[in-house]
């Protein structure tokens, strides 16, 4: 079902599912995580929304009046694509639609989890699998990516161009403890404890802001007395060149929008690239979005060769917070077994086409 804007009914424990593909290779990954998705027989009802570009170009419309209440009235999570198209150059839509829902629906925490699945997708060398599981938890609502700012005498030489960042106290302090709780509440794929919370920031050059941070990290720490939490601080850049170096020491990131936004396709890189990458963008209690973390991705849209993994982990990643642990597992171990037997994207290796390549998880997450 395809709609505009929907009114789905409250009936019954089977969890509502709104799917919004959107842009370029959005509309071919996505078509692979609902396969996934059903083939992993998920107590689910999925709904599409056609939000994005064609629908833009054809009416005008980037989110219809209601829009972002409907899907938060009427739905327990979203499950994304992505936004962007060369035929809107303003790209107008994709901040509607993806900035909007993160910011008016209030999805404050975009979770990013980093593992490596085999070792022949990391371009480090001597890196293996349990080298590389950590999270980068990013703060989605503020910092510089909140559009506040102006141009003054623009297209003249005096042209001034001013983008605020926004820090506010609630929005520092409830990212920073996501991070902690985030730590103390989750594992390792290995099982063993989260140990590390590293708070990212620029506050050697960035001193407001920054100031703003380190104090608010310090107190939120200081409500975990008891635990084992560490408590770790790294400037941007010098993280940069870390986790590179050596990507083992790290467990749970903590960083504002756009350091989270850089760092995150980093990580991403770490893991195979960003074919690979899962997010999902969180309000405990509320109704959350789930998304790969790669763009529309135009060149390779349209011939089949974009990989759906990462699309396929948010899947599972969705499900899992929606409390289906079990079905999100299988779809976990199927694309583990893709990756290792090379059924998979040209991207990592493989020789199929995006759509083969879900067929191949989907079947194997069937006979699971
Ligand atoms: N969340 C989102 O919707 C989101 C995120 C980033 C960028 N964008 C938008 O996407 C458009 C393209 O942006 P970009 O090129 O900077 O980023 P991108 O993520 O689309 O592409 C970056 C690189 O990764 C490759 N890539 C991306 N997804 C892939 C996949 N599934 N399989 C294989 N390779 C993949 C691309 O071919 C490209 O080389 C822009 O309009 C941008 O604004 C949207």
């Amino acid at each position: 079902m395809v709609l505009g804007c929907a009114n789905v009914a409250n009936v019954s424990a089977t969890k509502r599912i709104a799917v919004i593909a959107g842009d370029g290779v959005g509309k071919e990954v996505i078509p692979q995580a609902i396969k996934v998705i059903e083939a992993a027989g998920a107590a689910v009802e999925l709904t599409s929304f056609d939000w994005g570009a064609d629908r833009y170009l054809s009416d005008r419309v980037t989110v219809p009046p209601d829009g972002f209440a409907t899907l938060g009235r009427d739905f327990e999570a979203i499950l994304v694509g992505a936004f962007g198209d060369p035929r809107v150059p303003s790209n107008i839509h994709a901040k509607e639609i993806l900035l909007g829902m993160r910011s008016k629906m209030d999805l404050y925490a975009n979770v990013r989890p980093v593992r490596l699945m085999d070792a022949s997708l990391c371009p480090l060398k001597g890196i293996e699998p349990k080298d590389i599981d950590f999270v980068v938890i990013r703060e989605n609502t503020e910092g510089v990516y909140g559009d506040l700012g102006g141009v003054f005498k623009q297209g003249t030489p005096d042209e001034v161009a001013i983008q605020e960042d926004v820090n506010t106290r609630k929005g520092v302090e409830r990212i920073i403890r996501y991070a902690f709780e985030y730590c103390a509440n989750n594992k390792k794929i290995d099982g063993s404890p989260q140990l590390r919370v590293l708070m990212c920031d620029k506050s050697n050059a960035m001193t407001h802001a920054g100031g703003l941070w380190q104090r608010v990290f310090k107190e939120v720490a200081a409500e975990y007395p008891n635990s084992k939490i560490e408590t770790q601080h790294m400037y941007v850049d010098a993280l940069a060149m870390q986790m590179v170096r050596d990507p083992r020491a790290f467990d749970v990131i903590v960083t504002n929008n756009m350091f989270g936004d850089i760092i995150s396709d980093l990580a991403a890189g770490l893991q195979g690239g960003l074919g690979m990458a899962a997010s999902g963008n969180l309000h405990p209690g509320k109704t959350s979005m789930f998304e790969p973390v790669h763009g529309s991705a135009p060149p390779v849209a349209g011939k089949n060769i974009a990989n759906p993994f990462g699309a396929i982990l948010s899947a599972a990643m969705m499900l899992a917070h929606l409390g289906m642990a079990g079905e999100a597992q299988k779809i976990e171990a199927a694309v583990l077994d893709a990756v290792r037997q090379r059924k998979t994207t040209a991207d990592i290796g493989g020789a199929l086409g995006t759509r083969e390549a879900g067929d191949w998880v989907a079947q194997k997450v069937s006979s699971r």
